[in-house]
Order: C-alpha cells, then sequence, then structure tokens
C-alpha cells in the first residue's frame, strides 16, 4: 500500500513538471504517426514520443463480422488488427504506470465514425483522466481543392464540445500543393472557422492543423486567426507531408512570429532539423 502510494506521489510530480514543460515549449512535443495497428501501437508507446496520432473510421477487426465498429485505419482500409477501444485501454494503462504521459490525437476520417466513438471518448475525458486527448478532424473546405469531404462540422463541433477536457483540433482540407509558392489559407476559410467556434459556443482548448507550405504563404491571416481565438488558448498544429514543398525561410518566419509556446511542429524529421528551430529556453525572444 505504501509503496503503491509512493509511486503514485512521485508519477503526479513528474506529470505536473513534464505538463509545465510542455505547455512551454510546444514545439519539442514529437509524434508518432498512423498508429493504427498493435505492433506499431506497442512501438510507440515503448517510444520516446510524446503525442500518437492515430486514425479512426468503421469497419471490423480482422476476420471478425459484425456490425461496424469505430477501429484503427486509415481509409481506404476498413479492417485493422486495432480497435478504438482497445488503442485507447493500452494507452491509458499505459499512463497509468509510467510518470510521463503519452497524448493522444484521434483523426476522425467520417462523421459517423466520431458518433459511433462517443462512448469510448467519453471515458477518457473525464477530469480524472489526465493523459493529453485530441479530436481532430477536418471540417472546412480549404486551399486547394481537396478529393477529401470535410467531416460535418456542426455534429463534430456539438459532440466534440461534450467532452470538455479534450483539445479540438479543427482544421480544413487540403490536398498536396505541387507548388509551393501557390495556395494559402484564405480569409473566408478563417472567417468561416471563427464563425463555426462561435455559433457553438465552444469554450474549450483549441489547436489548428495548419499544412505547413500552405500556412506559410498565409502568415496575415493566421495571426488573425489565432489572436481571434485566443480566449480558447489556441495554437496552431503545422504539418507536412513527406514530399510537400516547402520554403523553409518563410515557415521558419511564420514559427517565429506565432511563438514557440504556440506551436506544435508535426513535421517529417529532414524538415525539421532544416528549420533550425531555437532551442526554446536559450534563445526563447525572437
Ligand atoms: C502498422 O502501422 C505502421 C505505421 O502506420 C505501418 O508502417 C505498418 O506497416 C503497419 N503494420 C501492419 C502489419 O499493418
Ligand atoms: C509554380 O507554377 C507556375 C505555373 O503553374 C510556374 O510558373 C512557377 O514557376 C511554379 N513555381 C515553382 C516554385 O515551381
Ligand atoms: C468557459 O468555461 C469555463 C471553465 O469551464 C467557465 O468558467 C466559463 O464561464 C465558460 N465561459 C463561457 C463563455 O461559457
Ligand atoms: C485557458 O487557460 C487558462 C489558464 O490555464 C484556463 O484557466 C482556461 O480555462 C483555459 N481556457 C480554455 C478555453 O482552454
Ligand atoms: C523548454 O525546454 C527546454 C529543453 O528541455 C528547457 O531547457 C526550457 O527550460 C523549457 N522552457 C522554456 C520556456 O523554454
Amino acid at each position: 500500500m505504501f509503496a503503491a502510494l509512493l509511486v503514485f506521489a512521485v508519477a503526479a510530480s513528474f506529470v505536473v513538471h513534464a505538463d509545465e514543460e510542455i505547455m512551454k515549449n510546444l514545439s519539442l512535443v514529437t509524434w508518432a504517426h498512423a498508429v493504427n495497428n498493435k505492433t506499431y501501437l506497442e512501438a510507440s508507446l515503448a517510444s520516446e514520443v510524446s503525442m500518437l496520432e492515430a486514425d479512426i473510421v468503421l469497419g471490423h477487426v480482422t476476420g471478425k463480422d459484425g456490425p461496424p465498429i469505430p477501429i484503427m485505419a486509415h481509409p481506404p482500409a476498413t479492417t485493422s488488427d486495432l480497435t478504438l477501444a482497445d488503442f485507447m485501454a493500452a494507452v491509458a494503462q499505459y499512463n497509468n504506470v509510467n510518470a510521463k504521459q503519452k497524448g493522444v490525437k484521434l483523426d476522425f476520417k467520417v462523421i459517423d465514425a466520431f458518433e459511433k466513438s462517443q462512448e469510448i471518448i467519453a471515458r477518457f475525458s473525464k477530469p480524472e483522466v489526465t493523459f493529453p486527448l485530441w479530436l481532430n478532424a477536418d471540417i472546412l473546405p480549404g486551399p486547394i481543392k481537396a478529393t477529401t469531404k470535410p467531416v460535418d462540422p456542426d455534429k463534430f463541433l456539438e459532440l466534440a464540445s461534450k467532452h470538455a477536457r479534450a483539445v479540438l483540433s479543427v482544421g480544413w482540407t487540403t490536398a498536396h500543393a505541387p507548388n509551393s509558392s501557390e495556395g494559402e489559407y484564405n480569409r473566408d476559410q478563417i472567417g468561416d472557422m471563427l464563425r463555426l467556434l462561435n455559433n457553438h459556443r465552444i469554450n474549450q482548448t483549441v489547436t489548428f492543423p495548419l499544412r505547413a507550405g500552405l500556412a506559410s504563404n498565409s502568415q496575415p491571416v493566421v495571426l488573425d486567426l489565432l489572436r481571434e481565438t485566443k480566449y480558447l488558448n489556441s495554437s496552431m498544429t503545422v504539418w507536412a507531408s513527406e514530399d510537400d514543398p516547402i520554403e523553409v525561410e518563410r515557415l521558419r518566419a511564420l514559427i517565429l512570429t506565432v511563438g514557440l509556446e504556440r506551436t506544435y511542429v508535426d513535421v517529417p524529421r529532414e524538415l525539421s532539423a532544416r528549420l533550425k528551430l531555437p532551442t526554446p529556453g536559450l534563445n526563447t525572444k525572437n
């Protein structure tokens, strides 16, 4: 009993410390992507990364039938060896026994999957569960005509706002921009997002996933977006695909203007190295 309490106390102090660090150093948060199967989930939990990003669709556990359930898979896949319920249980179990918490970013590809996941998410959005829980969806059409259909924004926000402790990660659909000098987030797209958050009376932490190349072409409107949502402790999450063309200097300027304390950087390792962001703590003033 005593030993158990001691372990708990040590864990709690580590957690607070780790959270504080991350609060001031969002750009230090590291990512595992498409954690959509058991093998990779185990590897990610055993690794140093702080956030596990995973995709949710409705489908079946390989070899089983019955009604479709929320599973970890990226479209067009509809089977997986990992359900959302098992994924969340494994992460929670890891966090119960490890001092350094790992968070999850659940990327919902279709509204049906989100609707059918409510009960599972609710188990982990209770105030006593403390690991970072992000609910992500592209809820608006964005720059560069994407073929993906946005997730129904009203349904998504209505349900997501019931999980008060979850971070809402809401963005725009995009397509791979073959030419980095083209494409930007525009004023109308930003305005649509602000209106949605306002109409749904969103009152929880929000982050905006922005495709790095497009975001760096859109600094003025990105700054507007973040200023208008400061009351939501908003941040941006810049992300890029492996082969996205990026003007590194322009992206670096955006990140430093917004600030490392308001920017999650989720880009390929090679791009991250080229960004040469200042080590926070050594040189935080820009
Ligand atoms: C498991 O997921 C990882 C990361 O998405 C992927 O690279 C790997 O091929 C997957 N393994 C199986 C067996 O699907
Ligand atoms: C982008 O595309 C336009 C025409 O589509 C071309 O003129 C321009 O050179 C391209 N820029 C880059 C950086 O590739
Ligand atoms: C937002 O949530 C906080 C904490 O839950 C609460 O104190 C505040 O009154 C809420 N604000 C609005 C505008 O609902
Ligand atoms: C923003 O952060 C402050 C300070 O941590 C907190 O009191 C408030 O509830 C947060 N509001 C939102 C919407 O996240
Ligand atoms: C950010 O992280 C670095 C490295 O872990 C640390 O030295 C620094 O104190 C942290 N905080 C700020 C505000 O930079």
